[in-house]
C-alpha cells in the first residue's frame, strides 16, 4: 500500500483512494495521525493534505526529514540499478531557509466555472487556491480569486527575481495588465553566473531562482574544464551551461550545444550569441551525435529529461572518450540505469555525486554525476 501523508515509522489510520481485492498495490491517505515520527511539522500551506491540492508531498515533514527522505532514495536507486554503494547528502540550495516561496514558474488549471487552482493528487479536480506557498512572491501577487479566467484553460506564470519580470498568459493569451517582460515578449530574463539569460515561453528554464548557480558549480566542480577543451552541452535548453564553459575553455576552445526544442534553440542563439567557440547544433542528440561524426570531445555534459539518455546516447558521447562526463539529472533511477550502462558500455566510473533539494516539499530531487574513464 503507498501511503501519502504520513512518514516512516508513523502509526496512522488511512482512507484507501485506489484499488480494490484485486489489485496488486493500493494507494491510501494517511487521514488520522496516531503515532507521529520525529520530524513531522505542522504543514506551512493549508490547502496541503489528504484529498487537497496535489502538488506537494511533504508539507508536513521537517526539511532535514525532507532531505534525509531524498537521500535514502538515491542511495538505493543506485545500490539497486548501478550496483553502487554511496553515502549521499542531499543540499539546500544556498539561501533557502524554509523550502517556501521559491517556484518561479506556476501553471494553474481553471474549471469550468472560472476559478484557477491547482489539482488534486492523481486526478483532473481542481483545488481552488488563492497562494500556493511554494510559488515566489512574485508568482503569488498575481491575484487568484480575484480575476475571472476563461473556463477550462490554464493559467501561466513565470517570474525572473533577478529582473523582477513577470509573464502571465491565460488560455495561451500574455496578459499585458497582470505582467510585464523587458522587452514585451512571451519571455522573461533569468539570472545565473552572472550572466542574463533569454527564456520564452516554453523554454526549460529551472524553476527554483538558486538551481541554476547550484548545478553551474557542481558541473564547472565536475569537470575542471581547461583552457582550449573541447566540450559538449547535451540537452542544452537556453544555454545554461554552454556559456558558462565557453568562458572557461575560452576563446581556443569549443563549446557544441545540442538540443531539440525550436524555442530553446532561438533562446540559446540569443543567449550565446558573440561567444567565440560555441556552436549550436538543434535536433535530437542521438541523430546529431551521428550526424557530426565526433572523434572526440575533452568534456560532456548531460542534462536530459526525467526519462535519462538512454542507451543509445550513452554509447555515442562514450564513444567521444571525454575525459570527464557530468551528468545532471532530475530522476535518481534513470540516472542509475544510466550510469550502469556507463560503466558496462563505456567504461566510465562513478567519481563524485552531488545531490540538490531543488523543489523543497516535494519528493523531487536533482543530482550531479560526475563520471571519468575507468582506466584513467
Ligand atoms: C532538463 S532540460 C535542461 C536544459 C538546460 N541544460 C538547463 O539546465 O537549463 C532538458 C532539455 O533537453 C531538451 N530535450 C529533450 N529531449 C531531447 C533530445 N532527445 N535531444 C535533444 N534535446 C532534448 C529539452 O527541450 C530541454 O530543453
Amino acid at each position: 500500500m503507498f501511503v501519502r501523508h504520513t512518514l516512516p515509522g508513523e502509526v496512522v489510520r488511512v482512507e484507501v483512494t485506489e484499488g480494490d481485492a484485486a489489485s496488486a498495490y493500493w494507494r491510501a491517505d494517511a487521514v488520522e495521525v496516531i503515532e507521529a515520527a520525529e520530524g513531522r511539522v505542522a504543514p506551512p500551506c493549508p490547502w496541503s493534505g489528504p484529498g487537497r491540492c496535489g502538488g506537494c508531498d511533504w508539507q508536513h515533514a521537517s526539511l532535514e526529514v525532507q532531505r534525509g527522505l531524498k537521500a535514502a532514495v538515491v542511495r538505493e536507486q543506485l545500490g539497486r540499478l548501478a550496483g553502487l554503494d554511496r553515502e549521499v547528502v542531499v543540499e539546500a540550495v544556498p539561501g533557502d531557509a524554509e523550502g517556501l516561496d521559491w517556484r518561479t514558474q506556476v501553471t494553474y488549471a481553471v474549471s469550468a466555472g472560472g476559478r484557477a487552482g491547482l489539482r488534486k493528487h492523481r486526478s483532473h479536480q481542481i483545488v481552488p487556491i488563492d497562494e500556493c506557498r511554494i510559488a515566489h512572491p512574485l508568482v503569488r501577487d498575481v491575484s487568484l480569486s480575484q480575476n475571472r479566467w476563461a473556463p477550462d484553460t490554464a493559467v501561466e506564470v513565470a517570474v525572473s527575481p533577478a529582473t523582477g519580470e513577470r509573464l502571465v498568459l491565460a488560455g495561451g493569451r500574455v496578459q499585458r495588465g497582470l505582467g510585464s517582460t523587458r522587452d514585451g515578449t512571451a519571455a522573461v530574463h533569468e539570472a545565473a553566473a552572472q550572466r542574463l539569460y533569454r527564456v520564452s515561453r516554453g523554454g526549460f528554464w529551472q524553476v527554483h531562482p538558486g538551481a541554476a548557480d547550484a548545478l553551474v558549480a557542481a558541473v564547472v566542480e565536475g569537470l575542471e574544464p581547461a583552457a582550449g577543451e573541447s566540450v559538449l552541452d547535451l540537452y542544452g535548453g537556453a544555454g545554461l551551461f554552454a556559456a558558462v564553459l565557453a568562458s572557461r575553455v575560452g576563446p581556443g576552445g569549443r563549446v557544441t550545444l545540442v538540443e531539440s526544442d525550436e524555442t530553446a534553440v532561438a533562446d540559446a542563439r540569443h543567449n550565446l550569441a558573440g561567444l567565440p567557440g560555441v556552436r549550436i547544433e538543434r535536433g535530437r542528440v542521438d541523430h546529431v551525435l551521428r550526424r557530426l561524426h565526433l572523434r572526440r570531445a575533452d568534456l560532456v555534459v548531460l542534462d536530459p529529461p526525467r526519462s535519462g539518455a538512454g542507451k543509445a546516447v550513452v554509447d555515442l558521447v562514450s564513444r567521444t572518450r571525454p575525459r570527464r562526463i557530468a551528468y545532471v539529472a532530475c530522476d535518481p533511477a534513470a540516472l542509475a540505469r544510466d550510469l550502469r550502462w556507463f560503466a558496462e558500455r563505456g567504461g566510465y566510473a562513478l567519481r563524485g555525486l552531488r545531490s540538490f533539494d531543488l523543489f523543497p516539499m516535494t519528493h523531487h530531487v536533482e543530482c550531479v554525476a560526475t563520471l571519468v574513464r575507468a582506466s584513467d
